[in-house]
């Protein structure tokens, strides 16, 4: 892709509404009917573990058609030592817009950014598909689960730096930020603020369902 054909940059206030619109569009009917992502991104920004440096869009044809979050985490091995990580997401891409390459534009300039900062692994959860051409592994190649030692399917590591795990097993702890949207009825009433949307089941709900509900032995 051309330079020319975008910008890519942090995210500034003005731009919150434009870029939670384009995460409604993006993750609207994906994993369940309707989508929370613009609400969780909404309040996510005022969350103490949210990490503004890394808060990019990516604009082309004078809009922003791409976003990446991350937030602090921590992982704890079993004699209680901790390393601070992060973990990526929400990210997506305007519809219109995807299978171009700007996800991995915007996921490869800020691991370089998070790795500046001192970050050197990122963890998320999410649809392998969309990250092992960026050099995510299972959770489980890095020995990296649960508390009680379950590593989901869906929990995906990229070491920023080679050998930044040690193969040693490390306990995920992600932040209470991920609990932000679990709220249905304050999720209901951001989203009337938005032009009206149908919600729909569609086949990626059921590819969620199982991504999501799947664990690595
Ligand atoms: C997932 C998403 C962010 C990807 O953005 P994108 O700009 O379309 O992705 P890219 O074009 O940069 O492709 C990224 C990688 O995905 C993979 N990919 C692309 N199209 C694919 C397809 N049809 N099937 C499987 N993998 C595919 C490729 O491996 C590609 O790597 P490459 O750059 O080495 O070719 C975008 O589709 C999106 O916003 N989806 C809705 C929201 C979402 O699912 N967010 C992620 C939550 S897990």
């Amino acid at each position: 892709m051309n330079k020319n054909d975008y910008i890519i940059r942090l995210e500034t206030e003005k731009d919150y509404r434009e870029t939670e619109n384009l995460a409604r569009e993006a993750f609207w009917n994906l994993s369940v009917p309707g989508c929370h992502e613009h609400y969780f991104i909404h309040i996510l920004r005022q969350h103490e573990d949210f990490i503004p440096e890394l808060d990019y869009v990516i604009e082309a044809d004078g809009k922003i058609i791409g976003n990446v979050m991350y937030t602090k985490a921590l992982l704890k091995d079993e004699n209680g030592t901790e390393k601070q990580v992060v973990t990526m997401g929400p990210l997506c891409v305007h519809p219109d817009y995807q299978r171009k390459g700007f996800s991995r534009i915007l996921l490869e300039h800020t691991f370089g950014i998070a790795l500046k900062m001192g970050y050197d692994v990122v963890v998320n959860f999410g649809n392998p598909d969309n990250y092992v051409a960026r050099g995510y592994k299972s959770c489980k190649k890095y020995n990296v689960c649960f508390e009680g030692g379950v590593f989901p399917a869906a929990l995906l590591v990229k070491e920023l730096r080679t050998g930044a795990l040690d193969g040693r097993r490390w306990f995920y702890f992600p932040s209470a930020a991920e609990s932000l949207c679990d709220d249905a009825e304050a999720v209901e009433k951001f989203d009337a603020l938005f032009p009206p949307k149908e919600k729909a089941w569609q086949p990626s709900q059921e590819e969620f369902y199982i991504h999501s509900h799947s664990a690595i032995s």
